[in-house]
């Protein structure tokens, strides 16, 4: 096991009407003047933007809005946000939505510390040492940034989906989590986020960091319940219990907790990432179409941890058989459980053609952190075997 620092100070506040109680938390973190920033109008037609600012207007807090986030952000609404902070006096974020908001106001966060362009923490030119405090009212579960200190952007200009983590000042004061507002997604967005938050475990799962027991087993814990409840969920919409249970799955699988000691690998991310920025694909449904090719090309190398996923996660009997026909059987009972939930596992689906496979492989970054470093024609390969 690698050392480590855990470090994971929100306020979740779960359960259903909890929006009510935005206004007190933004309070209690020192809001007098919020911008609430939300999406492309989901929060809107729900009556949810309604209700969080009538729960502000009860603590006596003023705001300012900025609306239209897309999925896939870009660097327009940083810069947007960024100027109505510093015009209007703002002292406090909130973001009203899923990993798109949220990421764009932490991009606001500490880009507005900042002389220059905020892009440059992205690409590593400067780093992050002071953000604005933020809060969350969570509307879907998927990226867990309610959770975390990340953000991702992506650049129109420069071509790039980049992401930033500090976890010590990007994390959300507060996150409120109902899961009730989940009901309203339309079911492919759903499943998009359950798979998303499926591979958020399995980028730290599949390490190459020996002896994490502890990590292993909270992961294998929380990918059964993102299975089983997944299933729960896609079948009945409805059901409050597995919306919750797949909310509050999402949360985990990206904190930093279960990965404490580990190394994660974080390939398939950079692969989906790529596709988003060639064709705007939703992120969950880019890592459902690559991940299998890519833990295919890589499992002879971590063959020990593909046999155990098998065996601890799908319930695959191992007797007479070789690890590598064991760690085969775990994969396609992944891949029947993509299908089960309704993701696209081809990216052909996603706009993803012969034509634009360089563009992506060259958009995707290799990183040294898995099993092996693949090369570009390995990524190409990838890329060919996902459409
Ligand atoms: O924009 P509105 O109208 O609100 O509609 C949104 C959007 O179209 C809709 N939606 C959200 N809540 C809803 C709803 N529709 C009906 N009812 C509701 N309750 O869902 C769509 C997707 O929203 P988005 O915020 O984009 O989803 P998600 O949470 O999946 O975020 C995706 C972004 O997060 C990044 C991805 O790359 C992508 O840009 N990620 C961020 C991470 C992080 N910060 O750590 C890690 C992830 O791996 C990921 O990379
Ligand atoms: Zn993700």
């Amino acid at each position: 096991m690698l050392d480590f620092t855990f470090y994971s100070p929100t306020e979740f506040v779960f359960g259903k009407e909890t929006e009510t109680r935005t206004g007190q938390l933004a309070k209690k973190y020192g809001a007098s003047r919020v911008l609430i920033a939300y999406g492309g109008g989901s929060a809107v037609r729900s009556g949810l933007l309604d209700r969080v600012k009538a729960s502000l207007d009860a603590e006596g807090l003023s705001y300012v809005e900025l609306g239209g986030i897309q999925p896939n952000p870009t660097e327009g609404k940083v810069y947007e946000g960024i100027d109505i902070v510093r015009k209007e006096n703002i002292d406090f974020l909130l973001a009203v939505g899923g990993g798109s908001v949220i990421d764009t106001v932490k991009a606001i966060a500490c880009g507005v510390y900042y002389d220059g362009d905020f892009w440059d923490f992205y690409i590593g030119k400067a780093k992050v040492t002071k953000a604005m405090p933020l809060g969350v009212v969570l509307t879907i579960p998927a990226a867990g940034s309610e959770g975390s200190g990340n953000s991702v952007i992506t650049n129109s200009e420069t071509k790039q989906k980049l992401g930033i983590k500090h976890p010590m000042i990007l994390r959300p004061r507060f996150s409120v989590m109902n899961p009730q507002l989940t009901v309203t997604l339309p079911a492919w967005q759903t499943a998009s986020g359950i798979c998303d938050m499926m591979v958020h475990i399995l980028e730290r799962y599949f390490t190459n960091t020996p002896h994490t027991e502890v990590g292993d087993r909270m992961c294998e814990g929380v990918l059964m319940a993102c299975i089983n409840e997944g299933r729960k969920v896609m079948a009945d919409p409805t059901d409050y219990d597995a919306r919750a249970n797949i909310m509050w799955t999402a949360t985990w699988a990206l904190n930093t907790l279960l990965k404490c000691g580990t190394q994660g690998d974080w390939e398939v991310h950079q692969i989906g990432h790529a596709i988003g920025l060639v064709t705007d694909a939703t992120h969950g449904m880019t890592l459902a179409s690559v991940s299998l090719p890519y833990y295919r090309r890589v499992m002879h190398d971590g063959l020990h941890q593909f046999r155990r996923f098998a065996v601890n996660v799908w319930g695959v009997r191992p007797e007479g058989k070789d690890d590598g026909q064991v760690a085969s059987e775990g994969l396609a009972c992944l891949k029947a459980w993509m299908d089960e939930i309704g993701v696209v596992t081809h990216s052909r689906e996603l706009g993803v053609t012969e034509q634009n496979l360089p563009a992506i492989a060259d958009a995707a970054l290799i990183l040294n952190s898995g099993y092996r470093t693949l090369t570009r024609d390995e990524v190409v390969d990838i890329l060919r075997e996902s459409m």
